[in-house]
C-alpha cells in the first residue's frame, strides 16, 4: 500500500512567522572578520562587505538577524564598537579567544541589516553587562534624539533612529559556561529590571528571555524555564531555546529523527507558557511565544581546538546535515501557533550555510532547504495526516555532551504543509536510507489540477557535501503533473522535496 498524506484546508494550525527564516551573526571565528565583513579583500565594497556572500547572503531571504552573540555578547559592551574605528579599544575576546578590535559594531551591523532587508535582532549582555549598559544601548540604537547616547548616535554620523524592535535579555544564561551565569531566580531578577529600563525608553520594543539551552546530563532545563517563564511572565515576550545536534554515533536513523525531540521541546515549553499565562496579567497583549534562536548541526568543530581562534566552529555539512535542518523548518511549521521565531546559527563560516576562502566561497548543503522554505513556505500551517511506515531507534546521543534520547513509531516521511491563497506547498523529507517511498498526497475536499512544480535536495549518498569547485547537493527541479482528488508522487531515498500545488 501506498503511503498517503491527507490534507484537509480546514485544519488549520497558526499563522507561519516569516521570522522563523532567521539568522544569527555573531563575532565568532570567521562569522564577522573574514565572513561577512573583510576590508581591503578585493571581493569586498568600500564598507568592506564581502560581495560574493552579501549575494549568497540575500538568497537566504533573511528575515530576522539575530546580533553580536552568542556567548560573545555575555562580556561585550557595545560602546567599544562605535564612534571612530581608530579609537575603538582592542579587547580579549574571552567566549571564543579571539582578539576583538572592534571595527565592526552597532552601526556596521546596521548597515549590513539594511543592505539584506533583514529585522535586526539585538541580545543584550546579561553577564557582565548591567542594566544601565542595557538601557543605554536601546537609547542609542532607538531614540530619535535628545539624550546623550541618542546624540552620540546622531554625532557617529548616523542622524536617524534604528527602531530595533526584537531585543534578547542576555543569552544562554543558564549555561555553566556562560560569562556571568546566573540561577534562574537570578537571571530572572536582572532581565526583569533591565527589560524594565529597556522599555521605559522604547515601550515598543520586544523583549525575549533567554530560556533553558543547557540539556547537558544532570542539567534541569525545564525547572530553568518554569521559573523563568513564571517571574517574566507579564514582561517578555519570546522565550529564547537552543538546540544543536549531531550524528555523534554515525547512526543515521536516530540522527535525521533528531528534530523530532525539538518538537518534544516545543511542546514541553508550549505547556508551561500555557500554565504561566493562566496566572499572567497581560492585558491584551499576545501570550508569550516561542523562538528558536539558535538551531543547526554542530558536533564536529567542537573540541577545545576548534572553539576557539580565528578558525573556530567551521562545521562542514553533508546531505544527511540538509536532512535535519528540513526536519527542523518542518518541526517549525509544524508548530507554527507557538514557534514565531528562529534563527539559524549562524550565517557565514561559522556552523553555517555559506563557506568563504580569501577569494572564495561556496554554498553549503543546509543552505538549500533554509533558502527553499524562506522563498516558498508561507500563510497557513496545515495539521495534515500522514500514514508511512515507521521505525524505532535506539537509545543514541542527540550531539556532544547532550542528554541522550530514544524515539519511537519515527515515519519514515516527514511533512508540513502550507496553504496560501491557492497555494500549497507540501515539504517532505524522506529520511528512509535506501527506498523510495511511493505516496498519494490526497485533497479532502477539492482537486489539484495541473502542473506542479517540485524542488528537491538529494545527494550521490548521505556523506556527500559540497567544498570550493565542487556542488554535490543542491536544489534541482522536478517536475510532477496530475489532476483529481489525490496525485502520487514517488519521494526517492534521503531527500528532501518541496512540492508547489
Ligand atoms: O552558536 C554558537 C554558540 O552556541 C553561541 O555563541 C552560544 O549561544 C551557543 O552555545
Amino acid at each position: 500500500q501506498n503511503a498517503r498524506i491527507k490534507i484537509d484546508l480546514d485544519r488549520k494550525i497558526g499563522e507561519v512567522d516569516e521570522k522563523i527564516y532567521g539568522n544569527f551573526v555573531e563575532h565568532l571565528g570567521r562569522c564577522v572578520y573574514g565572513g561577512i565583513y573583510d576590508p581591503g579583500n578585493p571581493l569586498s565594497d568600500d564598507r568592506g562587505f564581502r560581495k560574493d556572500v552579501l549575494e549568497a547572503v540575500k538568497g537566504l531571504n533573511v528575515s530576522l538577524t539575530r546580533y553580536p552573540g552568542g556567548n560573545f555578547v555575555s562580556n561585550y559592551h557595545w560602546l567599544d564598537g562605535v564612534g571612530p574605528k581608530e579609537d575603538r579599544p582592542t579587547r580579549m575576546e574571552l567566549a571564543w579567544g579571539r582578539l576583538e578590535s572592534n571595527h565592526f559594531g552597532t552601526n556596521e551591523f546596521m548597515e549590513y541589516a539594511k543592505e539584506i532587508d533583514t529585522e535586526p535582532y539585538f541580545a543584550v549582555n546579561m553577564g557582565t553587562g548591567t542594566i544601565e549598559e542595557a538601557q543605554r544601548w536601546v537609547e542609542y540604537t532607538n531614540v530619535k534624539e535628545g539624550p546623550y547616547y541618542a546624540e552620540l548616535r546622531k554625532k557617529h554620523g548616523y542622524p536617524e533612529p534604528y527602531g530595533i524592535k526584537y531585543w534578547s535579555l542576555g543569552n544562554e544564561m543558564d549555561g555553566y559556561w556562560q560569562m556571568g551565569h546566573l540561577n534562574a531566580e537570578d537571571y530572572s531578577k536582572k532581565a526583569r529590571e533591565a527589560g524594565k529600563l529597556m522599555k521605559l525608553t522604547d515601550p515598543s520594543i520586544k523583549l525575549i528571555a533567554a530560556g533553558a539551552s543547557n540539556f547537558r546530563p544532570g542539567a534541569d532545563p525545564m525547572q530553568w524555564n518554569r521559573v523563568v517563564l513564571d517571574e517574566l511572565k507579564d514582561v517578555v515576550d519570546y522565550i529564547a531555546l537552543h538546540m544543536y545536534v549531531g550524528n555523534v554515533d554515525d547512526d543515521y536513523y536516530s540522527f535525521v529523527a533528531s528534530p523530532l525531540v525539538l518538537e518534544k521541546r516545543t511542546q514541553l515549553v508550549e505547556g508551561l507558557i500555557d500554565e504561566a499565562m493562566s496566572r499572567a496579567d497581560r492585558g491584551d497583549r499576545d501570550p508569550i511565544y516561542i523562538a528558536w534562536d539558535e538551531y543547526n548541526i554542530w558536533y564536529r568543530w567542537r573540541s577545545e581546538e576548534t572553539m576557539t581562534g580565528e578558525r573556530a566552529l567551521e562545521e562542514r555539512y553533508n546531505l544527511e546535515d540538509a536532512l535535519v535542518i528540513s526536519g527542523f523548518l518542518n518541526a517549525f511549521i509544524r508548530n507554527a501557533d507557538v514557534v514565531k521565531i528562529a534563527n539559524m546559527a549562524q550565517l557565514v563560516n561559522v556552523i553555517a550555510p555559506i563557506f568563504t576562502s580569501e577569494d572564495d566561497m561556496f554554498l553549503q548543503t543546509i543552505y538549500y532547504p533554509l533558502s527553499l522554505f524562506a522563498e516558498h513556505a508561507h500563510g497557513t500551517s496545515l495539521d495534515v495526516y500522514v500514514d508511512s511506515d515507521k521505525y524505532d531507534t535506539g537509545d543514541f546521543a542527540l550531539g556532544l555532551g547532550e542528554q541522550r534520547a530514544e524515539l519511537k513509531s519515527v515515519p519514515y516521511l516527514d511533512v508540513s504543509v502550507t496553504q496560501q491563497d491557492d497555494e500549497l506547498i507540501i515539504n517532505v523529507v524522506n529520511r528512509h536510507k535506501d527506498k523510495a517511498i511511493t505516496t498519494d498526497i490526497i485533497a479532502q475536499e477539492g482537486e489539484f489540477t495541473g502542473d506542479f512544480e517540485v524542488f528537491e535536495i538529494n545527494g550521490p549518498d548521505l556523506k556527500a557535501g559540497n567544498d570550493f569547485g565542487k556542488t554535490e547537493v543542491e536544489t534541482v527541479s522536478k517536475e510532477l503533473k496530475g489532476k483529481g482528488e489525490s496525485v502520487t508522487y514517488n519521494f526517492p531515498a534521503h531527500s528532501f522535496t518541496m512540492i508547489k500545488a
